[in-house]
């Protein structure tokens, strides 16, 4: 059985609420919920946090042993060399994801510290970037 994580940045615990016409109007939650059920031949975990650090541990605590990682670093994904730094300190790929099409946005989006390091980069298909996320390491 494949292992999995999703791993969520800032302000993603807001999804639902925050900028519904960008993100949409359904909680990560229940979301998850969904695809849990959907995959059931899939171990998969997720974690959700605002605070850098605590993202960069959780990539050393599951880098090592899980199959894959999903990664949505949110603003952290164009600011924080740190976490560009713990995708290539780690042995498990980590597939790059975005809600929204960060290339159609400001210009400070189009920047990413994960990219580089990534097998690959998945944007702009709302949640389900997420699934096609999963389904690229089935
Ligand atoms: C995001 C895009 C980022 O630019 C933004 O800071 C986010 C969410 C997305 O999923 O579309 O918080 O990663």
């Amino acid at each position: 059985m494949k292992k999995l994580i999703i791993i969520n940045g800032p302000n993603l615990n807001l999804l639902g609420k925050r900028e519904p016409g960008i993100y949409g109007s359904l909680t990560f939650e229940e979301f998850f919920k969904t695809i849990k059920k959907k995959y059931i031949d899939v171990e998969l975990d997720y974690f959700q946090s605002n605070v850098e650090g605590e993202l960069i541990n959780k990539m050393h605590d599951v880098g090592f042993s899980y199959d894959g990682i999903i990664l949505n670093a949110a603003a952290y994904t164009h600011t924080s060399v740190g976490m560009g730094d713990a995708v290539k300190a780690i042995e498990t790929p980590v597939v790059e994801v975005h809600i929204s099409n960060t290339f159609g946005r400001e210009a400070f989006r189009h920047q990413s510290y994960i990219s580089p390091n990534a097998k690959g980069v998945i944007l702009g298909f709302g949640l389900q970037s997420y699934e096609l996320a999963i389904q690229s390491f089935l």
